[in-house]
């Protein structure tokens, strides 16, 4: 009996782990073939790069509990200061026809929005998916500052710098 309920005990523990750990648990119904597509081309799409913040650090060993909740440090260039956007919270607000258009529009820089505008739309529907299942987490990514607006968050200085003079205008 003894050993019975320490067995339970270790399942209920390991349970437990396996919940925090793990992502949101799809719905019964849920398409398992469309949600491993999107969570591979999120990964290998680059999106963790910018979006999940200290995915580079761990060389993309990091639990997907962390994946794309947005980041707070800036890029800065002539476009202003943009933040990747916590995309979790972004798309739990967005139908799929809404993400749809949204991918399909233009985005500031760094964001590389021409990757997403041509992707095919069951690979966007398997993003949506997929970002979906991982639920809300996190928050929202601060706001874009127009150029010369002044912010207090980190930012990275986003311009090709050294550049020769004759080179400097063809950029
Ligand atoms: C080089 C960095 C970078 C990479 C890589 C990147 N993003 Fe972004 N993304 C950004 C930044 C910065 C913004 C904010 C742009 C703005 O403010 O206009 C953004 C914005 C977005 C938005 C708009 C969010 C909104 O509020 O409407 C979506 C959607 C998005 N990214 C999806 C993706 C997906 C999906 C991938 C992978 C295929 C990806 N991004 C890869 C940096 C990046």
């Amino acid at each position: 009996m003894k050993t019975r309920l320490a067995a339970v005990a270790a399942t209920a523990a390991v349970a437990a782990i396996a919940a925090i750990v793990a992502p949101a648990v799809p719905a019964a119904g849920t398409d398992t073939a469309s949600l491993d597509r999107g969570r591979y081309l999120v990964r290998i799409g680059g999106c963790n790069d910018c979006h999940t913040p200290g995915y580079n650090e761990a060389a993309g060993r990091l639990p997907e509990a962390k994946w794309l909740t947005g980041s707070a440090v800036g890029f800065q260039g002539p476009w202003g200061t943009t933040y990747p956007a916590n995309l979790r919270l972004v798309l739990s607000r967005m139908s799929e026809a809404q993400w749809l258009a949204r991918a399909r529009s233009e985005m500031r820089p760094p964001m590389p929005w021409f990757n997403l505008r041509d992707m095919s739309d069951d690979d966007l529907r398997a993003i949506y998916l997929y970002i979906r299942v991982l639920g809300e987490a996190g928050q929202p990514a601060p706001v874009y500052a127009a150029p010369g607006q002044k912010v207090a968050t980190p930012y990275i200085v986003f311009e090709p710098q050294n550049v020769p003079k004759h080179q400097a205008k063809a950029n």
